[in-house]
């Protein structure tokens, strides 16, 4: 595993940067205190934008730092702009077959409690496919997942439910690795052909299961003016519909937008730049997600529903999609040498326009595998039982802080304002390119159920300026 990238000279420096802004302060800083009382709702919602579990540095003093009073015409701009704007994405990999698991890693993730019920208010749950095979919970696991998915769109998150190749598999008739037990839960081999075709799986499949997603990093609470010249339209919709397309930008980015590629690309295998070269398309996403829906209807539509292999009808690009080169099946992320992979992977990042490619189908049994500086997480543990691997989720957590409603310590941390600055407390809360300024965190963590501790992968920071 790669260690985590907590650079050793931080706390110190940030020990050093408290002391020269507690100087500061007792040379005359307002205190506190004096600061204008919030209205309820905007302190609830401060609260609520606040990130609980895992702030980043720059973030874990901003609660204490109130900020200064103001003037009530500027009030409703500095409220807006000290809104801490967070989001949070978990992922799951390959589950075969092993409900137990899988609910004590989404107990652990904080998205469901003791009865399965959804309790991860606005996170997104990615499932990476493979729910099936191995193990005997079919049934359970895709009703399972059903009964989340509206819970968890109700409380304004999501559950974008991936297919992999053993879910497909099954609607090919290709059982090779179902169980006796699995078939008997069914009531036969008959019943469990009917509901992986005309029967209800089947139908969850056509609606609610997709191959690849590129979930934005930041889905809701955007503020206006924020979201207006840079970020790309979400569409509103049904729960992962929002995450199946490419992103559309407004046209002109000069400067380039910031937030171009503040997204990660999900899919069960992996993702090429030859195999998108082989697509020949300027809406890669899209296309994935129409070749597999293509692929998957015709199978589910073959009369009897066993084709056992690809119809002889199948069109070239449906037979590259389900080859060891497409998306369902390859493996070059995983086991290729990390030098030879890098430069490839950055290529597919900027393809899709993200800065992580999340995956499952080749199993890490030791844990969660973060390669080319995080730009790639294996997040296929080997769960079910029937390997005996780690129980894991991916959490990447997101915030975006203004500038303005940093502590100064940071603010210093970070050269947004100086020392030699004849008062660097109203520089940083003034107009200005300050005001466009924000501080983007991504924390990458593996969490664990049990086995092994959970650990942070990565942890990014940067300054963005969102251009006028
Ligand atoms: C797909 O998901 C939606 C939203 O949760 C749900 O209303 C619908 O019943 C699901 N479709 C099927 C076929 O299960």
């Amino acid at each position: 595993m790669p260690p985590a990238r907590a650079p050793s000279s931080r706390p110190l420096l940030v020990v050093t940067l408290l002391l020269v802004a507690a100087l500061w302060y007792l040379s005359g800083s307002p205190p506190a205190s004096r600061a204008a009382p919030l209205k309820d709702a905007a302190t609830a919602e401060r609260k609520r934008a606040a990130v609980p579990s895992q702030p980043a540095l720059v973030n874990q003093a901003a609660h204490k730092a109130a900020p200064p009073p103001l003037d009530d015409d500027r009030s409703a701009l500095s409220d807006r702009r000290s809104t801490v704007l967070t989001q949070r994405i978990v992922a799951v990999g390959d589950i075969h077959g092993d409900l137990p698991a899988l609910t004590s890693i989404l107990r652990r993730a904080g998205l469901v409690d003791l009865k399965g019920q959804w309790t991860g208010g606005d996170t997104i749950l990615v499932q990476t496919g493979d729910i099936v095979d191995r193990g005997p919970d079919t049934i359970a696991l895709y009703r399972f997942f059903q009964s989340l998915r509206p819970q968890a769109e109700k409380a304004g998150g999501a559950l974008v439910s991936l297919l992999g190749n053993h879910d497909i598999m099954q609607t090919l008739g290709d059982w090779r690795y179902v169980t006796k037990e699995d078939i008997a839960s069914f009531g036969g081999e008959r019943n469990r052909r009917e509901a992986f075709s005309t029967g209800w799986i089947g139908a969850e499949f056509r609606a609610n299961y997709s191959i690849t997603a590129r979930v934005p990093y930041l889905v809701s609470s955007l503020p206006h003016d924020l979201a207006a010249p840079v970020l790309p339209s979400t569409p509103r919709g049904s729960s992962d519909r929002r995450f199946l397309g490419d992103p559309s930008y407004p046209a002109s980015a000069s400067p380039p937008n910031p937030f171009l590629h503040a997204a990660a690309s999900f899919v069960h295998g992996g993702i090429t730049p030859e195999y998108l070269d082989s697509l020949h398309s300027s809406h890669p996403i899209n296309d994935m997600n129409r070749i597999g829906r293509e692929l998957l209807f015709s199978l589910l539509d073959v009369p009897g529903g066993v084709p056992l292999s690809l119809p002889r009808s199948a069109p070239p690009e449906q037979r590259e999609f389900w080859s060891e080169r497409g998306p369902m099946w390859n493996r070059d992320w995983a086991i290729e040498d990390e030098d030879e992979i890098c430069e490839r992977v950055e290529r597919v990042c900027e393809a899709l326009k993200v800065r992580r490619l999340v995956m499952g189908h080749t199993p890490q049994f030791e844990g969660i595998l973060s390669r080319c500086d995080g730009k790639v997480l294996l997040i296929d543990t080997g769960i079910s039982r029937a390997y005996g691997g780690a129980h894991s989720s991916l959490s990447l957590t997101y915030t975006l802080t203004p500038a303005s409603s940093l502590p100064l310590a940071d603010a210093l941390a970070l050269s947004l304002v100086s020392l030699s600055d004849p008062d660097p407390e109203a520089t940083l809360r003034g107009e200005g390119e300050l005001a466009r300024t924000w501080v983007e965190t991504e924390v990458v963590e593996a969490l664990y159920t049990r086995g092994r501790e959970s650990e942070t992968l990565g942890k990014w920071e940067r300054v963005v300026v969102v251009p006028e």
